[in-house]
């Protein structure tokens, strides 16, 4: 059963990671940042999802992160991962409640341990959505994650290149964490 999920099997579980690390604008400081965090995903499996001859398995995943000791996480996610092993194409559906939307997408054998998804703004196949306040003030014109499976861990980096109001360049939004199997 296993290998119908791919290389997403390895990410099953429950995980923890308290070595995150975000860059970004602060607006409460008034500068860009370095913010350690502790981060906990669960990812569930599911399948198949089947799309006329295409047949997906997933993961439903959920993920926080906690800056120091605050009670309510400062960033969440809500999605599904997905794997086409037909074409080996991954895809990652997910919410970021600051009103985003991404579908990032990218290839991968079934015994990769590595794999990189992207996903751009305007782009037809792998989209960022995003609100109206966002377009004109902070518009995530493009992603992309790397994501390295280990043996009991799993770790990723990714990278948000925002258009700010504050910024004549686009400014790298940074977020790497190393997880940890906790279930
Ligand atoms: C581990 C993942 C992430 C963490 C921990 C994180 C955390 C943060 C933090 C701390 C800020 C600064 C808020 C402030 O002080 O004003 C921020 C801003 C922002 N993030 Fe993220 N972020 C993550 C992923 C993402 C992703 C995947 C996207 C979009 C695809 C995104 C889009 C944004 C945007 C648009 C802002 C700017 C909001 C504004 O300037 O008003 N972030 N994020």
């Amino acid at each position: 059963m296993a290998n119908e999920w791919g290389p997403l099997w390895a990410l099953v579980g429950e995980w923890e990671g308290e070595g995150g690390l975000d860059t970004s604008y602060s607006h409460a400081k008034g500068e860009v940042v370095g913010t350690p965090y502790l981060e906990k995903v669960t990812f569930k499996p599911f399948g198949p999802v089947d799309n006329g001859s295409q047949h997906l398995y997933g993961l439903d995943y959920k993920t926080a992160m906690w800056r120091n000791d605050e009670e309510n996480p400062f960033h969440t996610e809500v999605g599904y991962w997905l794997w086409d092993s037909a074409t080996g194409e991954v895809l990652r559906g997910f919410v970021v409640p600051r009103g985003i939307t991404v579908l990032a997408g990218g290839h991968a054998d079934a015994d990769a341990t590595t794999f990189t998804l992207t996903a751009s703004v305007g782009d037809a196949q792998y989209p960022i959505g995003e609100g109206k306040y966002l377009t004109a003030n902070a518009s995530s014109v493009g992603y992309e994650a790397t994501i390295t499976l280990g043996d009991g861990t799993w770790s990723y980096a990714e990278t948000t290149m925002l258009r700010m109001k504050e910024f004549p360049d686009l400014l790298p939004h940074t977020d790497h964490n190393t997880m940890h199997k906790v279930g």
